[in-house]
């Protein structure tokens, strides 16, 4: 099945105690996810302070390494601080993807 985005911002609901998505949106517990596909890991919104682990990590944000992340950010990062046990059902993360993908300028 395709991704579905329009379901991917009702599973970022979850990611919004945490996250804004719009442009210019502040960082919170976690980094503002504006424009996050494509991205370097762990370097982008201006100012947030990454942990190590995810500083560290090297590479880009694309739906692999979002998918993986999701999936389990502790087995992706270990030592990362975002307290989030992640999202089980591979659908729900393809559909959180492709909602994020749409959140950018590009
Ligand atoms: C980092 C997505 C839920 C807290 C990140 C990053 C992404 C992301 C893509 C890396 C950003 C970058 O490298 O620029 C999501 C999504 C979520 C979610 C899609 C929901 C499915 C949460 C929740 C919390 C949280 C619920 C808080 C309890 C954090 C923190 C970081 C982070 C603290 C920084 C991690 C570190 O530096 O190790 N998130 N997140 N996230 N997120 Fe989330």
């Amino acid at each position: 099945a395709t991704a579905d985005p329009a379901n991917g911002a009702k599973i970022f609901q979850k990611c919004a105690a945490c996250h804004t998505d719009t442009k210019g949106g502040a960082n919170g517990v976690g980094p503002n996810l504006w424009g996050v596909v494509g991205e370097a890991i762990g370097q982008g919104a201006g100012g947030f302070a990454f942990s190590d682990a995810l500083k560290s990590k090297g590479g880009a944000w694309d739906f692999d390494s979002l998918d993986k992340w999701l999936t389990s950010p502790r087995k992706f990062a270990d030592g990362t601080k975002m307290t989030f046990a992640g999202l089980s059902a591979g659908k729900d993360r393809a559909d959180v993807i492709a909602y994020l993908n749409q959140q950018s300028d590009a």
